[in-house]
């Protein structure tokens, strides 16, 4: 079948190079400019694009994830198709991944595999932890849709935070698609300028409850004082056995981005990549070295890309609040 399966493929590829560029091009469009003009977040559009593929390649089942980017202005699934398509035809007959989106063997994944890499570490850390707390809090939740489906649970409380445009408009969507959101409670901050838990107190936050924080692809874009200033404020209020799960980007992923275009990119929509950490070496010893001058243990980690001998591309990180 595999043989099969690239026999039809590579025509079919070469066949829609033009469509696959048109897909580039609306899809481009739809994430950078009409992200722009709506006002949020061009890279909760890059997050919510990847799990959707996903979900279309029988990866992890996300229907509330399908569902809110079929309703999403800055997004496109035509063009998407139209740039997958021919590996999804692919797929569908080998029965396996091929070259995007894919799931390499721990530490050997690249630039193209780490959202997907990322979704699937994060979740494996949520699954374990959304047993023992009782409220959950996504920190820079974008898009993200783990509230609405594969980790809604009996007994847990949801809040999601973001800043003020992108929450707003994340709601109006979820609304005009009759996706339920009652449930979850939406605090907005803005974590250069506010404490989060004042706010989130305010939204109903219990202080004295075991809770787990997912701060998801938002340390890179705030500076090492506010990453720094958000974790100070989580070990001192959250309660006892509370867990922080991030992901901390290194540097050499930072130099990658800072090539011309997608910093530009970036700054567009007022987004811009600020903090990374050494992980060229001993990337396990710095990484501690961070999250313990913090006053937090370190439980379990992931280390993307570790076999590059330049070292990982990023470190997923649970810290505990002992
Ligand atoms: C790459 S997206 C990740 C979204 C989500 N965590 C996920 O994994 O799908 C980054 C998110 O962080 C949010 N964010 C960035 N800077 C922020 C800030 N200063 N305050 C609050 N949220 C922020 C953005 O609005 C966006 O939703």
């Amino acid at each position: 079948m595999s043989i099969l399966s690239l026999f039809i493929y590579v025509p079919l590829q070469v066949a829609f190079i033009p469509f696959a560029v048109l897909g580039v091009m609306l899809v481009a469009y739809k994430q950078i400019v009409v992200s722009k003009k709506v006002g949020v977040s061009q890279t909760a559009v890059e997050i919510i694009n990847a799990r959707w593929t996903m979900h279309i390649f029988s990866m992890r089942d996300d229907d509330a994830t399908a569902k809110l980017a079929a309703a999403l202005p800055n997004t496109s699934l035509f063009g998407l198709w139209l740039v997958l398509f021919p590996l999804w035809v692919k797929f569908k007959i080998s029965g396996s991944p091929f070259l995007y989106p894919r799931r390499p063997e721990p530490g050997s994944e690249t630039l193209a595999d780490f959202i997907v890499a990322r979704t699937f570490y994060f979740d494996s850390i949520i699954e374990r932890e959304i047993r023992g707390v009782e409220q959950f809090v996504m920190m820079g939740a974008g898009y993200d849709m783990r509230a609405y489906g594969n980790f809604l649970r009996d007994g847990v409380t949801f809040f999601e935070i973001d800043q003020p445009s992108v929450q707003q408009h994340k709601r109006a969507v979820l609304d005009g698609a009759r996706i339920s959101s009652e449930h979850v409670n939406f605090v907005s901050v803005d974590f250069t300028k506010e404490n989060v838990f004042d706010k989130l107190i305010e939204s109903g936050y219990d202080l004295t409850k075991k809770t787990l924080f997912l701060w998801e692809g938002v340390t890179l874009y705030l500076s090492e004082t506010e990453v720094r200033k958000a974790i100070k404020e989580i070990r001192s209020k959250a309660a006892v056995g509370s867990i922080l799960l991030a992901d901390i980007y290194a540097d050499r992923m930072f130099k990658k981005f800072k090539s011309g275009a997608i910093t530009k990119t970036l700054e567009y929509t007022n987004e811009s990549i600020k903090f990374t950490l050494n992980l060229a070496t001993n990337y396990d010893e710095a990484l501690s070295e961070f999250i313990e001058s913090e006053s937090l243990s370190v439980g379990e980690t992931f280390f993307i890309g570790w076999k590059d001998e330049k070292g990982p591309l990023l470190a997923i990180v649970e810290m505990k609040c002992d």
